[in-house]
């Protein structure tokens, strides 16, 4: 019989690693929910035109990564590629900017897809936690949301990355840019794919990774050059609140971004030991998002932060995150009657907030004793007939290897206090 495997371009999440994984999701939401972001969550796929209409018809996401399908109704969707078209879509679905409080600050984390090539870092399937901030134009939002990815990579203890940071002007000022731009463009030496982008989306192709290409952009006009005075001031002011926050930042006035809807700030952040796919996370201010989805003027910003790449990261700094072990006790029944009562133990230890595991389908004491070890508890509690007898149990602390009998009716105080005594002798 055939087998199966996860298609290409995916992987599957198992423990011990999908721990990991986790512990990482949840560090790079905290900075956000203690910033009064709320959770937001939307469904995996969306109407085709969103995506069009928002992330941009020029752009690869759209044009050749996009899993479209149409369905057994006739309508055209998509596996979201990203959020930030989705959950604008939402907040202006349930009028949450018109409730008087803003901006809307929403975080998220799910997956996305994209049909792109696969590589060390590049999935078909990863995953994101983002934030965004809708309704508001003030460099203090923008400066926020930049503080809180870096808080979130640097509390998992990464040090390697650097923050890239720039400006796309607005509506005033990017159209003569854009002319000038196209200008110099059209008198390069560029095949037709890269001629035709230069008509339809010019600012991408100074993100040209190619060594021919990059050659020939020596003296090409920047936007940071041909800003107009309010986008100037507004990203100098960006820049002083990061330095104020003692982010470090590098000006990289190329850095243009792979979606269409970015205007003013710009930011990725970068991580050398990933190769090719060195972008940990990026984001910046969306302000004609809204307007080109149906909605109202409602300038934003925001981010997403990959966490795969995140995970890659880590490894690539050796850095070990303090994960909790799966459980904390492990219960070793000896015979009919020592399970009944084991499992009501266990059942009590995890009402009583202890992490607890059996060993269930009748293991005899050696190889119970063994799974108690791989679980990585700190204690087994094992019982058999004569502890029944006497109404005890052994506790026994698995680092140090002593054991002592404890009243049935005592294992859960005896267990919680010793346990919050192990974590604040730990922690200190
Ligand atoms: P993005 O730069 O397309 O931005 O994606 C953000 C992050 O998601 C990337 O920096 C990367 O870490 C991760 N990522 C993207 N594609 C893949 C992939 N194929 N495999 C693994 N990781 C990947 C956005 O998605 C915007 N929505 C960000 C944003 C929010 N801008 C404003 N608000």
């Amino acid at each position: 019989m055939r087998t199966f495997q996860a298609p290409k371009g995916t992987y599957d999440l198992l423990p011990p690693d999908s721990a990991r994984y986790l512990a990482v999701r949840e560090a790079l939401a905290l900075p956000a929910r203690r910033a009064g972001y709320g959770y937001v969550e939307t469904p995996g796929f969306e109407e085709v035109e969103l995506f069009a209409r928002g992330v941009g018809e020029s752009t690869d996401v759209v044009t050749k990564e996009m899993y479209a399908f149409t369905t057994k109704g006739g309508d055209e969707l998509a596996l979201r590629p990203e959020g930030t078209a989705s959950v604008l879509r939402a907040a202006l679905e349930a009028n949450l900017h018109k409730a008087g409080n803003l901006p809307v600050k929403l975080w998220y984390s799910g997956s996305y897809y994209r049909y792109e090539r696969p590589q060390k870092g590049r999935y078909r399937h990863f995953s994101q936690v983002g934030a965004e901030a809708i309704g508001a134009e003030d460099p203090h939002l923008d400066a926020e949301l930049v503080i809180l990815a870096d808080d979130g990579f640097r509390s998992l203890g990464l040090r390697d990355y650097r923050l890239l940071l720039n400006s796309l002007g607005d509506r005033k000022c990017r159209p003569a840019y854009r002319e000038l731009l196209q200008e110099f463009l059209r008198a390069l030496d560029l095949d037709e794919a890269t001629r035709d982008r230069i008509e339809i989306n010019p600012l991408r192709v100074l993100d040209d990774k190619r060594e021919s290409v990059q050659k020939q952009l020596t003296g090409a006009p920047m936007m940071r050059d041909h800003l107009c005075q309010e986008c100037r001031d507004y990203h100098e002011r960006v820049r002083e609140l990061l330095t104020i926050a003692e982010i470090p930042f590098e000006d990289d006035p190329k850095l243009v971004r792979g979606l269409d809807y970015y205007t003013r700030t710009t930011f990725e952040f970068v991580h050398d030991g990933l190769g090719a796919q060195s972008a940990l996370g990026g984001g910046g201010r969306y302000d004609g998002l809204s307007e080109m989805i149906g909605g109202p003027e409602l300038p934003s910003v925001g981010w997403a932060l990959g966490v795969d790449r995140t995970v890659l990261a880590l490894d690539e700094e050796d850095v070990r995150l303090d994960l909790a072990p799966p459980v904390q006790v492990y219960a070793v029944p000896l015979g009919e009657e020592a399970r009944r009562a084991l499992f009501s133990v266990v059942t009590e230890l995890r009402r009583a907030g202890v992490t607890a595991d059996f060993a269930f389908g009748g293991k005899g004491l050696k190889n119970a004793m063994k799974s108690a070890n791989r679980s990585g508890a700190r204690f087994a509690l094992v019982a058999g007939e004569r502890d029944l007898a006497e109404n005890v149990a052994q506790l026994k602390d698995l680092e140090s290897g002593e054991q002592a009998p404890v009243a049935l009716d005592e294992v859960v105080s005896r267990l919680r206090s010793r346990l919050t005594l192990t974590t604040v002798r730990e922690a200190q």
